[in-house]
C-alpha cells in the first residue's frame, strides 16, 4: 500500500518536485496527501497545484508560540490523512508534539554532510570553511537541529573559491537523488533505527549499477603512485 505522506516546504520546492518526478516514473510509492508551506506564494505550492496535490498555507507568524504552531501542523497533517512527514526545505523547527504524532516517521533533507554544518546556510558555511568534500544528508528528525539518525548521504567535491551558489547547486542535484530514495525506504518499512545507526534492510530492487558511485571520493585527486 502506498504510504500517505505530508510534505512540508518553505520555498522553491525542488525537492518536492524530485519526489513528484520519482512518483511519476513509478519508483516512489507514496501518496502526497498534502503540501503544507509556512510561506504563501512560494513556487513549491505552485508545483503541488500543477500536480493536483492539495496545499495548505500555515503561516507560523499567526501562532503565539512553537507549541501551538506544532499542534496546528499535526492537525493539518492528520486531517489530510498523512502517516509520515517529509520536510523538504521546511525552514522551521518541528517540536515534540509533531514528533510524537509521527514517531519514527519524520524525515529531513539537509544540504551538508552532517554533523558538519547544521542549521541555516549550510552550503555557505561549507564553502567558507574550505572543505574539500561537501554534500547532503537525509536523516530522521529528532528534537535537536539537524541531528537525528542518518539514513543516506551524498558527497561532492568542493572547489576552492567556487562560492556557495555553485557548490549549492551541485549539492542540490544530489539531494534530488537521495531524498526520494530515502522516502521510498521509509515507505517500504525498510529502515531500522538502532541507536544512532540506521540499517537499510534489503529490498527487491537491485542497486543501480549505471549510477554506482566509486567506493570512495578523494578530492583533490591523488597523483599516480600514491
Ligand atoms: C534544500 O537545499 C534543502 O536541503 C534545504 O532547503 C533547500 C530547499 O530547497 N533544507 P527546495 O525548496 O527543495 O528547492
Amino acid at each position: 500500500m502506498s504510504l500517505p505522506v505530508g510534505v512540508l516546504i518553505s520555498g522553491g520546492g525542488s525537492n518536492l518536485q524530485a519526489l513528484i518526478d520519482r512518483k511519476q516514473t513509478g519508483v516512489l510509492d507514496v501518496t502526497i496527501q498534502t503540501v503544507i508551506s509556512n510561506n504563501s506564494g512560494v513556487k513549491g505550492l505552485e508545483r503541488a497545484v500543477e500536480h493536483g496535490i492539495p496545499t495548505q498555507v500555515l503561516p507560523h507568524q499567526n501562532y503565539p508560540d512553537r507549541q501551538s504552531y506544532d499542534r496546528a501542523l499535526v492537525r493539518a497533517l492528520r486531517d489530510a490523512g498523512a502517516q509520515a512527514v517529509v520536510l523538504a526545505g521546511f525552514m522551521r523547527l518541528v517540536g515534540p508534539e509533531l514528533l510524537a504524532a509521527f514517531p519514527g516517521r519524520v524525515l529531513n533533507i539537509h544540504p551538508a554532510l552532517l554533523p558538519s554544518f547544521p542549521g541555516l546556510h549550510a552550503q555557505d558555511q561549507a564553502a567558507e570553511y574550505g572543505v574539500r568534500l561537501a554534500g547532503c544528508t537525509v536523516h530522521f528528525v529528532d528534537e535537536e537541529v539537524d541531528h537525528g539518525p542518518i539514513i543516506i548521504q551524498a558527497a561532492v567535491p568542493a572547489l576552492p573559491n567556487e562560492g556557495a551558489e555553485a557548490l549549492g547547486s551541485r549539492i542540490l542535484a544530489l539531494e534530488h537523488r537521495i531524498f526520494p530514495q530515502a522516502v521510498q525506504w521509509l515507505a517500504e518499512g525498510r529502515l531500522e533505527v538502532q541507536g544512532r545507526h540506521v540499517v537499510v534492510r534489503p529490498g527487491a530492487r537491485p542497486v543501480a549499477t549505471k549510477d554506482a558511485l566509486p567506493p570512495c571520493l578523494i578530492f583533490p585527486s591523488l597523483e599516480e603512485g600514491f
